[in-house]
């Protein structure tokens, strides 16, 4: 358990977050940051109310400033906006990455030795503004996409085979976007190739829809975007740093050379422990997949240089 998670932004994923996160007793307090003042505080107040009913003793406490979050060990990012009609894609970006640098910079101030798990959009390029703003060694700035995107891909797998979604070995690597990579080599069900279970044009198109998985839920809803699987994935990466779980969970990671890319956040398989990222693996793709990690890493640079 650790002793202070700070969830920034108040919004969806980040309440949802933290209520997982008190109800699993991660840390002593969670504290939840929103700029719009009354939000975390009435939220965080209501959340630990349904403390003697749920059985924890994580303290949540809302505030609309960095300094009860002081000294946190974890940060989970989801602060940003949402498109709004008349925005361009890059407008979100640059507004969105205002936010982020912002938000980096307070962590930095205020705890300078946290990890930072991010969840905002569009998430491998916030990554990259997070780690420039605060400074921080790749080791403790982690995108949060791949533990989703692979959700969903499992949880349309078991639908289709009327299996268990806990017996579903998969693996969703790349940027958080259309170009995401699910790896088939890589899926199996109870260590059976999932090509053996599945008819090819089945497989393909559950590739499809998990590709399309966020708008997929956005069009359901119409307005806001998916929270109950984000704020899930979010906070089963804490609970692998937390606990030191070494878990190997797909991650947004900088590379520095890992599967022949270099200075950009894409997803890939990470190693998260107690220092953050201890690890990437670097596995054999086949020659499909590794374009196709390629062209998904190209496209997160592209977003890159809109915000320049
Ligand atoms: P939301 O709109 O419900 O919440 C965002 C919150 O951020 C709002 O409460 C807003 O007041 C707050 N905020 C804005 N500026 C802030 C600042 N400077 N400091 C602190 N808080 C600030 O949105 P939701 O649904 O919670 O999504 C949050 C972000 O996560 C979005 O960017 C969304 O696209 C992204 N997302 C990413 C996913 C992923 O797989 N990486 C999955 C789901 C959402
Ligand atoms: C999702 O995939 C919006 O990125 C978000 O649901």
């Amino acid at each position: 358990m650790l002793q202070k998670i700070a969830v920034v932004g108040a919004g969806n994923v980040g309440a949802t977050a933290a209520q997982r996160l008190a109800e699993k007793n991660l840390a002593r307090t969670v504290i939840m940051i929103d700029v719009v003042d009354g939000i975390p505080q009435g939220k965080g107040l209501d959340q630990w109310e349904s403390a003697p009913i749920e059985g924890f003793d994580t303290r949540v406490i809302g505030t609309s400033g960095y300094d009860e979050a002081a000294g946190a060990e974890l940060f989970i990012v989801t602060a940003g906006i949402a498109r709004k009609p008349g925005m361009s894609r890059d407008d979100l970006v640059k507004t969105n990455a205002g936010i982020v640098g912002s938000v980096a910079r307070e962590i930095k101030r205020v705890a300078p030795q946290s990890i930072i798990v991010v969840v905002s959009n569009p998430l491998d390029v916030m990554c990259h503004v997070a780690m420039k703003e605060s400074g921080f060694p790749r080791e403790r700035v982690i995108g949060m996409a791949g533990v989703l995107d692979t959700a969903r891909y499992r949880s349309f797998l078991a639908e289709a085979l009327d299996v268990s979604v806990e017996d579903i070995q998969a693996m969703v690597l790349g940027g958080h976007g259309d170009t995401m990579v699910p790896l088939i080599s890589y899926t199996t069900v109870s260590g059976i190739p999932v090509t053996q279970l599945i008819a090819q044009d089945k497989l393909d198109a559950i590739v499809d829809r998990t590709r399309k998985g966020g708008a997929e839920i956005v069009a359901l809803l119409k307005t806001g975007s998916a929270y109950y699987a984000p704020s899930a994935a979010a906070v089963q990466m804490v609970e692998a740093i937390a606990l030191d779980k070494k878990r190997i969970l797909p991650c947004s990671a900088w590379l520095t050379g890992e599967y022949g890319l270099k200075d950009v956040f894409c997803g890939v398989p990470c190693k998260l422990g107690r220092r953050g990222l201890e690890a990437i693996l670097e596995v054999s793709l086949t020659d499909a997949e590794r374009k196709e990690l390629h062209a998904s890493a190209a496209a997160v640079r592209e977003t890159m240089v809109a915000i320049g």
